[in-house]
C-alpha cells in the first residue's frame, strides 16, 4: 500500500513578505529532487509571492485556515474563492492553535472542511489530545470524537484528498516529541476510525502525517513506522535547511 510521503511546513505567524522570498528561494534548490511530496503552508499576505516564486517548482503552498462561509459579513476571514484564485493548494484545518486561542470546535473545522472540499483545497485536518487528556487516559475517546465530528458527512472520494495530522498538544513546539511508538499507536488508531467510518481498504489509502516537534534528528525514527506517512513541521519550518532535511528524510 504505497503512500506518498507527504511533508508540510506550517509557518504558523511567521515570515514577513520580505522574509518569505529569502526562505522559499533558499529552500528551492534544497527540495527539488526529493520524491516525497512538499507543500509549504504560510501566511496569507504570503500566498501570493510563494505561489509565483514555487510555480514550475515541486513546492506546493497551502493556507492556514479558510472560511466555511462563500462571501460576506465575515470580518478577517478568507475565503476559498480568495485563496483558489492566488494558486493556494492545502489548507490546514483545525490546527490546535485555532481550538486553543480562537474557538474552533470540531463543528466549525467540519464546516471549513467540506468548503475546503467542494472548492478543490486539499485539506489537512488536525487533531491531538493535551496533556491532561494523555494522562488521564482520554487520548483514544478525545481523537475519535475529534475525527468522527471533524470528518463527518464527507464521501469516500473526499476522504481520500484529505490528509490527517496527528499532533499531539503537548508535542507542539515544546521540543517534547511522541516517541515513535506513541505516534504509530496513536496514527494507527485514527486509520482504525476511519476504517469504522468508511472502510479498511480506503482507510489503508488515507494519509496521516505526524506533527509536533518533528525536526531533522527524528524525522527517520518517525517515518520508519508502517502509519506514519509525513509530517506537519513548524519550528523547522522556518529554516530551510532544517527543513529540507526533514524533507529529504530518506536520503
Ligand atoms: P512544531 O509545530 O513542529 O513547532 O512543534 C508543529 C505544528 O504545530 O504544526
Amino acid at each position: 500500500m504505497a503512500r506518498k510521503p507527504i511533508i508540510a511546513g506550517n509557518w504558523k505567524m511567521n515570515m514577513t513578505r520580505a522574509q518569505a522570498i529569502e526562505l522559499v528561494e533558499e529552500l528551492k534548490p534544497l527540495v527539488a529532487d526529493t520524491k516525497n511530496e512538499v507543500v509549504i503552508c504560510v501566511p496569507y499576505t504570503d500566498i501570493d509571492v510563494a505561489v509565483q516564486l514555487c510555480a514550475g517548482t515541486n513546492i506546493k503552498v497551502g493556507a492556514q485556515n479558510v472560511a466555511w462561509a462563500k462571501k460576506g459579513a465575515f470580518t478577517a476571514e478568507i475565503s476559498a474563492d480568495m485563496l483558489k484564485e492566488l494558486g493556494t493548494e492545502y489548507v490546514i484545518i483545525g490546527h490546535s492553535e485555532r481550538r486553543q486561542y480562537f474557538g474552533e470546535t470540531d463543528a466549525s473545522v467540519n464546516a471549513r472542511l467540506k468548503t475546503a472540499l467542494a472548492n478543490d483545497l486539499k485539506p489537512i485536518v488536525c487533531v491531538g489530545e493535551t496533556l491532561d487528556q494523555r494522562e488521564k487516559n482520554r487520548t483514544k475517546s478525545v481523537i475519535r470524537k475529534q475525527v468522527i465530528n471533524g470528518l463527518a458527512g464527507i464521501s469516500a472520494e473526499e476522504m481520500l484528498k484529505t490528509i490527517i495530522a496527528y499532533e499531539p498538544v503537548w508535542a507542539i513546539g515544546t521540543g517534547k516529541t511522541a516517541t515513535s511508538e506513541q505516534a504509530e499507536e496513536t496514527i494507527k488508531f485514527i486509520r482504525g476510525v476511519v476504517a469504522k467510518m468508511f472502510d479498511r481498504k480506503l482507510a489503508n489509502k488515507v494519509r496521516i502525517q505526524y506533527g509536533g516537534s518533528m525536526n531533522p534528528k527524528n524525522v527517520k525514527e518517525l517515518m520508519a513506522m508502517r502509519n506514519i506517512d509525513g509530517g506537519l513541521i513548524g519550528g523547522a519550518s522556518l529554516k530551510a535547511n532544517d527543513f529540507s532535511l526533514v524533507v529529504n528524510f530518506d536520503k
